[in-house]
């Protein structure tokens, strides 16, 4: 299997300073580091999304039966699900190699015509950011998936000659955190669509517990399981937490990440009960103390408290609405009741809450 390390996902990252959050799900540097040696290689080895695995083993199962390619398989989610891993599993059961790369690393036709011709029978592409493919590769990706051939014109006017070039059957596995901005004619091409789920905090406590298993850290149940309920449901937060969390336990306890060790680190770093952060909580305050839990413009709101509108809609609402605790209304952005409650604030009386009354 091609190293993981080799991802260019890494490299699109930039440097601003909400990416360095301990809690951000997107992947980073760092993650190449501690994740690869945490990454399971085998579907019994992978804790959690236990329906997607059944599938999966099925079709991988079937496939080897009858000595045919898998068919494409399409990973949609939140970031931090471990749609990378899957990848990488899926190869290794089918006895494949595994080819990395991102729809925005692709940018020409040729990459991706260079990329497929150097593929072996069998062999898994794992496409990430599979959405932001561009229009010319995916219309070049669309024969390839389809009939394992290249079309390639060449040449214009009375030169132009058109080439058929076959390709070896390949497994596409394509990633994306929005599976609505995948065109219609790529989406129809994937045979195997699976949605991977945020994980229970029992799940990640037990992913928590086999990495630092691996990294060779003595981690306690209820320490473990401290790290994983203020993790977002995601193992690259939990994996992230577990590493800064030893640090604490290595210096202001006995090395050991008991419930008081993760608990004392978790709170130094800020990230609270649901695994909200400083900056999350910054954001619902503005909201509540400023604009009386709105609703208010995202705009005014970013300007309140001095982020780009994009890196709130980006970065910090996705988990605020999951749980409950922030909605984009037409008129603007509420702050709900459990946000409230959450920090401590009284929520204001149903009437004078945002909502129209209908008598
Ligand atoms: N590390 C990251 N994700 C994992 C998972 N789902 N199972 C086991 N270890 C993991």
């Amino acid at each position: 299997m091609e190293n993981l390390n080799h991802n260019p996902v890494t490299m699109e990252q930039g440097d601003t300073d909400f990416e360095n959050r301990v809690v951000a799900p997107e992947y980073s540097q760092e993650d190449a580091d501690v994740e690869n040696p945490l990454r399971p290689r085998t579907l019994s080895e992978y804790i959690g999304q236990d329906k997607v695995k059944e599938n999966l083993s099925v079709f991988i199962e079937a496939a080897k039966q009858r000595k045919e390619s898998l068919d494409h398989v399409l990973l949609y989610g939140p970031p931090g699900l471990g749609k990378t891993t899957l990848a990488g599993i899926i190869a290794n059961e089918l006895g494949v190699s595994l080819r990395i790369t991102s729809g925005p690393a692709v940018e020409k036709p040729g990459d991706l015509a260079a990329i497929l011709t150097n593929l072996n029978p069998g062999d898994v592409l794992f496409i990430d950011e599979v959405h932001r493919l561009s229009r010319s590769v995916e219309e070049i990706l669309y024969p390839a998936m389809e009939d394992f051939a290249l079309d390639i014109i060449t040449g214009k006017g009375q030169m132009a000659a058109s080439y058929h070039l076959p390709l070896p059957k390949f497994t596409l596995v394509g990633a994306t955190t929005r599976a609505g901005q995948l065109s219609a004619p790529l989406r129809d091409r994937f045979g195997v669509v699976l949605r991977l789920e945020l994980y229970s905090p029992d799940e990640l406590a037990r992913i928590v517990t086999r990495s630092a298993k691996i990294l060779g850290i003595s981690i306690e149940p209820d320490g473990a399981l401290e790290i994983a309920s203020r993790s977002r449901g995601t193992p690259r937060i939990a994996n992230r937490l577990l590493k800064r969390v030893r640090d604490f336990a290595q210096v202001v306890a006995d090395g050991s990440i008991t419930y008081r060790a993760a608990k004392t680190g978790l709170d130094r770093l800020e990230v609270d009960k649901l695994g909200l952060d400083a900056n999350d909580r910054r954001l619902l305050n503005a909201l509540i103390k400023f604009y009386n839990g709105g609703p208010v413009g995202l705009e005014t709101l970013a300007a309140a408290i001095g982020e780009e509108p994009v890196t709130i809609e980006d970065i910090y609402e996705p988990y605020l609405m999951q749980i409950g605790f922030l909605n984009r209304t037409p008129r603007g952005r509420c702050a709900t009741r459990a946000a409230y409650e959450h920090l401590g604030l009284k929520p204001p009386e149903p009437a004078d809450d945002g909502q129209q009354k209908l008598f």
